[in-house]
Order: C-alpha cells, then structure tokens, then sequence
C-alpha cells in the first residue's frame, strides 16, 4: 500500500513524485493517486512536466484550461515548453537580457527564445522551480508530480550541478568582457542569485518531494532500476516505495502461465534487493486504465482500500 500520511518537512502540502522508465505506468500510478488524495477532500493538483503529456488523456479532459478541474478537489496541469519559457523570462529574461544586450544587439523576443532553447536543463529546472513555488503557495494541500521518462528524469536532477560548473566559469567569462555602460557588479548578482535559485531546488526535491519508483517485471526495468536508485542515491534522493506494476495475477491460459513464469523470477529479485521498500504490486488489466471508473481500480489496489 502506497503511505499516505508522511507530510513534507517544509511548506504546507505533499508532494509526491512518480518516477521510473518509459512505459512502465507512471501517469497511471500519479492519476490514481491525485484521485485517492482528492477523494480524502484534499486539494489536490496532478502535474505533468512531461514534453507528451498525457494526464488530461487519462483522466478523458477535453479542457484546454491550465490548471483544468477534473472533479470536486482535483485539478490537472500540464506544463510545456511555453509555460517554461513564461517562467524563466518573469523571472530572470529582463535582468540577463539587461547583461546580454550590453555587448550583443538582440531582440528581447529573440534572446527569451534563444536561451530558453540553449541551456542544458533550464527548463527541467525551472519546472522543478514552478512546482517548488506551487507548493510555498499552499493552494493545494497534494501535487502529484508525473514525470517524464527516466532519462529526463535523471537530467532534471543533474541540472543544478551542471548550473553550478556553468556558473563557476562564468565570473571568469564574464570578467575578461569590457562593458562600457555597466559594471560587473549587476551580473555577479543575478548569477549568484541563480545559484541559490539551484540550491533551492536541489534542496526542495530532497526534503519536499516524497519519491516513488514504479517499475515492471522484465530483465530491463529491473537491471535499469538499480542504476536509477544508485543515481538518485549520490543527490541523497530517498525512494520509499516501489509499485510493481502489470503483474500477472490470472494464469488461466498457457500465455498467462508462461508471463507469469518469467515475471516470478523478476519480482524474487525486486523483493529481495529492495526489501526496504513498501513495495506494492499492480495487476495487469486486460483493459486500458482510462477514465475516473478505472482509476479508482487502481486507487483501490495502491492504497488497499
Ligand atoms: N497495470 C496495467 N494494466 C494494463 N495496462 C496498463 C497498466 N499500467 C499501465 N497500463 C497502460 O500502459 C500504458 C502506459 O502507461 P502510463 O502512460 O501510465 O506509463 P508512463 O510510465 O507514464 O509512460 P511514459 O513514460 O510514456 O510517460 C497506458 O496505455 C496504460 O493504460
Ligand atoms: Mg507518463
């Protein structure tokens, strides 16, 4: 059963983040979590950072609205690239536009476009800084965060680092610059507060956000696993829980008996490596899970309703 009562240490609400390989039931898993958490009366937000978003798919919104209201107390809302760029020009495109025009003729338009497109990981980062404001707000007592899938995953997390080696160098870049009408003053400050900016968000994934890993019973998923706990282990990122998901549980044909079989092997090896985790299995349904009937499904299995 997935814990629900853990409250984060800081700000107001939880924040729960779905994490794990492509395809392995990440937005299922977060859906039916919104939907349990919005069913206990909680505000609740479900939020996607994932370039295909598809929460409003799942939970069958037509609603273009940003966020889009579900049901009583459960929102969506997928951010993309747009927001990203609206986030990261609000907060800091006049001030760097300010240092940049100093010595380049560009077009505000332009430069919001530019930088937006060229840092490694700035938007990962700013969404990870969207959800983190989201949360000091306090308008929502439950953000279920749906990730992209792993690999982005692991970038949204490398991307304070890679900030921190960019910013190191830049004071040096920046020094050798004849400016004429300012002095170097200005963009050591906006730089600095960029890097508390990153601090910032490196410490709200590790003391904000609870973790949970979803996987599946194959050769793959499983001996990926380990890498991704070993990475988020060197950011100190603690996964409590682990769903298991598509489990066969009917083996009333030779198909099912032979999965079956195979899966046996996979979740020996999970429950024994990662044993301590609160581990939770989900079935595999003969069904798409889509819409609120068959989430609740999922709901009831997670949670052990
Ligand atoms: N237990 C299950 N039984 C049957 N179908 C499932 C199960 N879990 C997920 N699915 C289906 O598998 C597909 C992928 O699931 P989902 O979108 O939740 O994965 P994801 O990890 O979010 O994928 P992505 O990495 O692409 O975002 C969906 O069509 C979903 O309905
Ligand atoms: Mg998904």
């Amino acid at each position: 059963m997935i814990n629900d009562n853990s409250q984060v240490s800081s700000g107001r609400g939880s924040i729960i983040m779905f994490a794990g390989k492509g395809g392995v039931g990440k937005t299922t898993c977060a859906a039916a979590a919104a939907l349990h958490y919005a069913s206990l009366g909680e505000q609740t937000l479900a939020i996607s950072t994932d370039a295909t978003p598809s929460l409003s798919h799942i939970f069958e919104i037509k609603d273009n609205k940003k966020p889009a209201r579900v049901k009583e107390s459960l929102y969506i809302n997928e951010l993309g690239a747009e927001e990203v760029k609206e986030m990261w020009d609000n907060k800091f495109g006049s001030d760097v536009y300010g240092v940049f025009s100093s010595f380049v003729s560009i077009d505000y338009a332009d430069f919001v476009e530019f930088m937006t497109s060229i840092l490694p990981g700035l938007s990962d980062e700013f969404m990870v800084d969207y959800i983190r404001e989201l949360h000091m707000k306090g308008e929502y007592e439950t953000v279920v965060w749906d990730t992209a899938p792993l690999g982005q995953t692991l970038a949204l997390l490398e991307t304070p680092t890679l900030l921190g080696k960019h910013l190191r160098m830049a004071p040096r870049i920046y020094s050798k610059l004849k400016f004429s009408q300012m002095s170097r003053e200005p963009i050591l400050d906006i730089l600095k507060r960029w890097e508390k900016l990153s601090a910032d968000n490196m410490d709200f994934l590790r003391n904000g956000v609870r973790f949970t890993m979803v996987t599946i019973p194959e050769a793959l998923a499983v001996e990926q696993l380990e890498g991704t706990f070993k990475e988020l282990n060197e950011y100190d990122l603690e996964v409590k829980q682990l769903v298991i998901n598509n489990v066969v549980k009917e083996e009333n044909s030779d198909f099912m008996l032979t999965k079956a079989k195979q899966q046996k092997n996979y979740l020996e090896a999970i429950y024994d490596r990662y044993s301590d985790l609160e581990i939770v299995e989900l079935p595999m349904f003969p069904y798409e899970l889509k819409g609120l009937d068959r989430l609740k499904e999922v709901e009831r299995i997670l949670f052990d309703l």
